[in-house]
């Protein structure tokens, strides 16, 4: 059936683009209020959308709110999803969702143990351009994957490390490798399935930060391919860029830093099938919403009973941490790593030092 779900927002940074895309479906939510611990910003929007601005305690105690929708800094997610789930309510969370497997696996116990459901962020993955891609996959036209590309070449300044939370291990949990490319390696992960093997060099040498701003990693996958990934926060120009290559075609995405995902990309045919998958898919598919909205659009389906689970899961974030504390293991042992990794790993409890 379809419902209108009430929303609140925590945490009015990048929060606010939130704010913007549920309300960019105002026939499927409402946001009814909003937290931030500055309490003008707070007041400001939860004026602008005729909402209430609350503590998240507040939030907490309320019984007409559905959705409890987390974009604080990342050390605090672990207790606050914790705190939504025994609330009752359903909880959407920013990346990077937690820091470690074993708190991915106790979420895990708490999610089946409440009514609602986690749904971490992963927005990127609705661009067109992927979601065309991953369509091909699904589909069958790919075949074998052979290489696979991914560029993360992104610029950060003392600005952005003004915010006291950023650029340390114990607050921001991890450097370019997990707050930036986070999203460029589920991109990688959402097509070509996960990695049993990577090796991975991490350095500091952009800013006077704690945390990495460069890294390099080679990756083996599950399915028999190949990637390579390079990340910096000091590239003047700013660019994202994918490429897959299968045996059914070959795919590069545009370099847009933050919308790489989107249409147009790249896709060169190399079999007929895959020609026809394509030029059947092209003509089939309508834009669909993209980044947050489309993620958004997608959860309203769930909350409305059409899908057994969350457009991105639990599971979906633990695959994403497993792959990165297997590249901090990695690149702090300078070794190979292989994945899936075990609960008496030395890094399953986490990665920071
Ligand atoms: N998906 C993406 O593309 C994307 C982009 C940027 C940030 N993020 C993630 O979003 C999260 C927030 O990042 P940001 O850049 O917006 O940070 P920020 O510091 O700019 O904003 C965070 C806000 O949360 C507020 N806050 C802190 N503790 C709070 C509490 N207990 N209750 C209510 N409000 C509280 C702060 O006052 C601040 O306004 C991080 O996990 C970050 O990695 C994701």
């Amino acid at each position: 059936m379809v419902e209108q779900h009430r929303v609140a927002v925590v945490g009015l940074g990048i929060g606010q683009s939130h704010v913007w895309s549920w309300r960019r479906m105002k026939d499927r939510f409402t946001v009814v209020a909003v937290s931030d611990l500055d309490e003008s910003v707070a007041r400001e929007t939860a004026e602008r959308i005729r909402g209430e601005a609350l503590t998240f305690e507040q939030l907490l105690a309320r019984d007409d709110i559905d959705v409890i929708d987390l974009c604080t800094p990342p050390s605090l997610h672990l207790d606050q999803i914790v705190a939504v789930l025994e609330a009752g309510k359903h909880v959407v969370c920013e990346k990077p969702l937690v820091s470690s497997l074993a708190d991915c696996d106790a979420l895990a116990v708490a999610e089946a143990a409440a009514p609602g459901r986690v749904m971490p962020i992963f927005q990127y993955r609705y661009g067109g351009g992927l979601q065309e891609v991953k369509a091909l996959v699904d589909a069958g036209a790919a075949g074998q994957a052979y290489t696979s590309s991914v560029e993360v070449s992104w610029r950060r300044d003392a600005d952005y490390y003004a915010v006291p939370w950023r650029g340390q291990w114990a607050t921001a949990l991890g450097g370019v490798l997990l707050s930036q490319a986070i999203h460029a390696l589920d991109m990688l992960t959402y097509v070509v399935g996960p990695a049993t093997r990577v090796f991975c060099r991490a350095k500091t040498m952009v800013n006077d930060v704690e945390v990495e701003d460069c890294a390099a990693a080679s990756l083996e996958m599950a399915d028999g391919s190949l990637a390579t990934v390079s990340a910096t926060l000091g590239s003047a120009q700013e660019i994202t860029r994918h490429r897959f290559h299968f045996a059914g075609f070959s795919a590069e995405s545009g370099t847009s830093p933050y919308q790489s995902a989107s249409a147009p990309w790249d896709v060169t045919p190399a079999t007929e099938a895959a020609a026809a998958e394509l030029e059947r898919l092209r003509a089939a598919q309508g834009k669909r919403a993209e980044d947050w909205w489309g993620q958004f659009e997608r959860y309203a389906g769930f909350l409305d009973g059409a899908a057994a689970d969350p457009p991105v899961t639990l599971a979906d974030a633990r695959a994403s941490i497993e792959l990165l504390t297997a590249l901090y293991d990695s690149a702090r042992r300078g070794v190979d790593v292989t994945l899936p990794m075990e609960p008496d790993h030395p890094l399953y409890r986490g990665w920071l030092p």
